[in-house]
């Protein structure tokens, strides 16, 4: 089966947030949604049959995940991560990552705590820690460049992380893997140099995973509770939010294999009344990593999406004077560095949203630091993709 993605929908008046936030325009019309991370293209057709006929069932009441969702989740952690996990360690966190992410930071630390981050990183990630009043500890991931456009060169500054778990008695760290926005997918050796800190030092890792299942390929994605030694000291989240483009069914997962942790866990969300999922969310992640139908939806998105990013990359570093990016390993999301461009701050967004009809994030967003910064979205069709590139100038 062949999936159209280069079919236009118009996501306009759906109540979209990538789409509809007029606010975010600055008073302009026709301006493209590039900024935020979900994609333009319809989710697969058989998990959309799939809600279609519950609909038609027509009685939505509460709903809980029964044993197909533990032996479907079993299955597809075996199947793309070779990572065997017992039921007991599954448990689903509605009405997504972040807030299971802020639960996790109330199960693992007290107010006035340190959390660690590398920084740039997604701002709800990193923002957690502050808003759920611990104090953030960052460290600047390194970039070296090697002048290989198809290479990010994104690395974790171990000695910094180590040195600064030390002196500020850090016990929790919050992972964004693969890494938004520089869109690093960390490799085994990587993963287990940052788990032997951890280990030397207890701090326990959140890992956010939402982005996990969108690499380029021959890139394989690493699930941080599958590295020898972090069993026990980390939680990994997943969804099918990003992969197959569901974020308003408002579902994920999260894996934890450490008894006591669980156990806070599941009292925290307990305590919140949290304990019954979505209909459509629940009959969703069932379909989407159970059929074949899906899996192969999976990849054909993923390989429009890395012919996309190729296009933009190239088009941008040989078309568009002082910005330049590369090709992630993970995402569908390109960190552009306008560096050698005049503007800064507000001036660049005014810029690109007034002059160009872009909306891109902003990377102060991301580390507010990164004021030279944009984050383009490329999870698009071709076609505005191309108008997305006509419109980029550096007056
Ligand atoms: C790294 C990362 N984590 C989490 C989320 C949001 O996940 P959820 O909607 O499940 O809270 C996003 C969305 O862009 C993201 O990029």
């Amino acid at each position: 089966m062949t999936f159209d993605f280069d079919k236009p929908i118009d996501r306009r008046n759906t109540n979209s947030y990538k789409w509809d936030i007029p606010e975010r325009h600055m008073g302009c019309s026709d301006v493209l949604g590039m900024w935020t991370a979900d994609m333009d293209f319809q989710s697969p057709a058989p998990m959309l049959d799939v809600l279609q006929k519950r609909l038609d069932h027509g009685v939505l009441g509460y709903t809980i995940r029964g044993q197909r969702y533990y032996d479907i989740i079993q299955d597809w952690l075996q199947r793309r991560y070779g990572w065997e996990l017992e039921k007991d360690a599954i448990h689903f966190c509605p009405p997504g990552v972040i807030p299971a992410v802020c639960m996790l930071i109330e199960v693992l630390t007290k107010p006035g705590d340190a959390v660690f981050a590398f920084m740039p990183n997604y701002d709800s990630l990193y923002g957690a820690a502050d808003s759920m009043g611990r104090r953030l500890v960052t460290v600047p991931l390194l970039f070296t460049p090697q002048g290989d456009p198809q290479c990010s060169d994104w690395h974790m500054d171990l000695e910094a992380f180590e040195k600064a778990a030390v002196e500020n008695d850090i016990h929790l760290a919050l992972f964004c893997s693969p890494h938004n926005p520089v869109g690093r997918v960390w490799t085994m050796p990587e993963l287990q140099a940052f788990a032997d800190i951890c280990k030397r030092h207890d701090i326990f890792v959140i890992s956010d995973e939402v982005h996990c299942d969108i690499v380029r390929p021959g890139v394989r994605h690493i699930p941080m509770g599958s590295v020898p030694g972090m069993e026990e000291l980390s939680a990994t989240l997943m969804s099918p939010n990003k992969s197959f483009n569901v974020a308003g069914l408002m579902t994920a997962s999260v894996f934890i294999r450490n008894h006591d942790v669980m156990a806070d866990f599941r009292k925290k969300l307990s305590s919140w009344a949290m304990t019954l999922d979505t209909v459509f969310g629940t009959l969703a992640v069932e379909e989407l990593y159970s059929d074949p139908a899906c899996e192969e939806w999976l990849d054909q998105v993923n390989a429009y999406l890395t012919a996309n990013l190729e296009y933009a990359a190239e088009y941008i570093n040989r078309n568009v004077p002082g910005v330049v990016t590369y090709v992630p390993e993970g995402t569908y999301l390109l960190w552009l560095d306008f560096s050698g461009t005049p503007y800064r701050d507000g001036a660049l967004c005014e810029h690109l949203v007034k002059d160009c009809g872009l909306d891109l994030c902003d990377g102060r967003e991301f580390d507010p630091s990164k004021d030279d910064h944009m984050r383009l979205n490329c999870a698009c069709t071709r076609a505005t993709l191309e108008e997305a590139m006509r419109r980029l100038q550096i007056l």
